[in-house]
């Protein structure tokens, strides 16, 4: 195994980080103007903890390439490789959930696709590069698969999904269980959002649906099989 847990991103990383503005239409079209690494670091730097914090949450709710989300999972594998870095298991248990504590949408699907290559190659980079041959696709397909599922082709502000024929946006809660177990759940984001807004209007009162019922739930599973609990759709 590698000594140096101070992993180093992919290269296309930098590529990615220093463009701002891809065309004069898709700003005029969708207001695209990539953030700068600098301005990125420092405006994370204001929650410097919570990007640090495995666990923690974040939410870009139109993430172009996903300027902010990389950048907090690059600290957060660095804290998982600081951690665990010594063994393989407790490494890709807690990178795959920092994996999935990172949310994004965007509107232009080429953004997404390119968010989601973005954050598994430096998911890879760091697994890869601390484990070697050891690294397994199996933990490669369950961060794979995290991101299809987090990182979402849609509108933020309809608050649905972008495509002919548009479903309201559903996130995935993953919360770990029992070591190396996961609890997924599902909600609308149109009930988060609701929730934040309204929250005080629907408190105990009777007959107004419950805005923290997941709209589906799974059942435990192991964190590397992740995928296996998708049913197809028919
Ligand atoms: C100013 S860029 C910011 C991108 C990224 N958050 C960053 O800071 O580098 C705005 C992004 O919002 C996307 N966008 C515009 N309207 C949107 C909408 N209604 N829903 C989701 N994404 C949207 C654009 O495609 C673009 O990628």
């Amino acid at each position: 195994m590698h000594s140096d847990r101070n992993f180093k991103s992919p290269k296309s990383e930098q590529a990615v980080t220093e463009k701002q503005v891809i065309s004069k239409q898709r700003v005029a079209d969708h207001g695209e103007v990539l953030t700068g690494q600098r301005e990125v670091n420092a405006m994370l730097d204001l929650v410097k903890n919570e990007t640090e914090n495995i666990e923690s949450r974040f939410l870009e709710p139109a993430c172009g390439t996903g300027n902010f989300l990389a950048e907090v999972l690059v600290r957060k594998l660095r804290v998982v490789a600081e951690r665990y870095g010594k063994s393989r298991h407790d490494f890709e248990k807690n990178a795959v959930l920092a994996v999935s504590s990172l949310y994004g949408i965007d509107i232009l699907e080429d953004n997404v696709i390119e968010c989601r290559k973005r954050l598994f190659e430096i998911f890879d980079a760091a697994y890869t590069g601390l484990f070697k041959n050891a690294a397994t696709d199996e933990c490669r397909n369950a961060a794979r698969f995290i991101l299809s599922k987090n990182i979402i082709h849609g509108d933020a502000l309809q608050l649905k999904t972008v495509s002919p024929k548009p479903r309201p946006i559903i996130f995935s809660e993953w919360s770990p269980v029992n070591g190396s177990m996961l609890k997924r759940r599902d909600y609308m984001l149109s009930f988060l959002v609701e929730k934040q807004h309204q929250l005080s209007l629907f408190s105990d009162e009777g007959g107004v649906p419950d805005l923290n019922e997941p709209v589906k739930e799974y059942p435990l599973i192991h964190f590397l099989k992740v995928a296996d609990a998708e049913q197809p759709e028919l």
